[in-house]
């Protein structure tokens, strides 16, 4: 059972610090209990993973302070703008592109080219925010497969580990996950309905928005490989060594040798490090113009498993 903070000035200051350490801290929402890191750290943010036991790696939301840190991380559209202004802060999500150099790791997008925003409305997240100054990626503080918390005690039963700090601000107001919305393409289109209702997003925009399905809802459809990066690249698993033409996504210290282009997911063989740098990792050899990217064994424990699925999907057959 991890120990539990009431909310204070004194708490969110140390909390504060923490997440611009790298460090993990479960924070109250209005809608559920997140489980936050700094967007910006992949280490942090692969910490995340590991604290929930996911198996898969699914895009983050990135909550920040204020419309100007968002408009400093997506490129909102003018749909997106409106709703900007008419619910945050508050439980809408908005789905933008990203911008090119904001910071925030690959590993939070799960490698997508969109990034998925919100401006929290609790006072504590909101607090929490401002006082680690950076975006914090954030989901539901649960373990993977079990109910979002609505209470601090919910959060202490079912995470362990590397949570530093699990702050209680009373029970969450909605209960239920944010809407999210996807403003990347002419129509809005409806990922997850939320604590914001579509008949409230149409009063502001003029039209209801379509409806689409968000990233974990269909955690094993092949829709799901859709929406994630896939590499240009062919990706060909459990290398042991490499081809002319190929490049090298090595993990460990035994890397065989080669002539090509080779990054190392984790030297010493640390999972936590090699998912921090799984995406950008991926992104950087693609972009070397490889035919083929040679990846080395991963182990299947912890961070391994979701490693590893992430891999397989990348070298399906498309
Ligand atoms: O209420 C909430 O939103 C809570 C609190 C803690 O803020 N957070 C939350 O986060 O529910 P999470 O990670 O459990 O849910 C993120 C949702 C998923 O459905 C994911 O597929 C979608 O947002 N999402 C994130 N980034 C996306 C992207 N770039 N494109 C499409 N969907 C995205
Ligand atoms: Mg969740």
């Amino acid at each position: 059972m991890l120990p539990v903070t009431k909310a204070s000035e004194a708490a969110i200051r140390d909390a504060g610090r923490i997440l611009r350490d790298g460090g993990l801290v479960a924070m109250p929402t209005e809608t559920v209990y997140g489980l936050a890191g700094d967007a910006t750290n992949a280490r942090a943010v692969a910490g995340i993973y590991a604290a929930k036991q996911r198996p898969s790696f699914n895009p983050l939301i990135v909550h920040v302070e204020n419309l100007e840190r968002a408009l400093g991380i997506g490129i909102f559209p003018d749909t997106a703008l409106k709703l900007a202004r008419a619910f945050w802060p508050g439980p809408l999500t908005i789905v933008v592109p990203r911008r090119p150099g904001s910071g925030i790791a690959d590993i939070v997008t799960a490698g997508l080219d969109s990034v998925a925003i919100r401006m929290p409305a609790h006072p504590v997240a909101r607090a929490l925010v401002a006082a680690a100054d950076r975006p914090l990626a954030a989901p539901s503080a649960n373990r993977s497969g079990r109910l979002s918390p609505t209470r601090a005690a919910d959060v202490a039963a079912d995470l362990g580990g590397d949570v530093a700090m699990v702050i209680d601000g009373g029970a969450c107001r909605h209960g239920v996950e944010s809407t999210v919305i996807d403003a990347t393409g002419k129509r809005l289109t409806l990922l997850r309905p939320g604590a914001v209702t579509a008949e409230a997003i149409a009063a502001i925009i003029g039209e209801p928005p379509a409806r689409g399905s968000h990233v974990s809802a269909r955690p094993n459809a092949p829709g799901q490989l859709e929406s994630h990066y896939a590499p240009n690249a062919r990706v060909r698993l459990e290398a042991s060594s490499t081809e002319p033409g190929e490049a090298l996504l090595a993990f460990g210290d035994d890397v065989p040798a080669t002539t090509g282009p080779v990054l190392n997911l984790s030297p010493s063989g640390d999972l936590v490090e090699a998912a921090a740098n799984l995406f950008a990792h991926l992104r950087a050899l693609d972009a070397t113009g490889a035919r083929t990217i040679a990846v080395m064994p991963i182990p299947t424990h912890g961070l391994g498993e979701a490693i590893n699925d992430r891999l397989r999907r990348a070298a399906a057959p498309r």
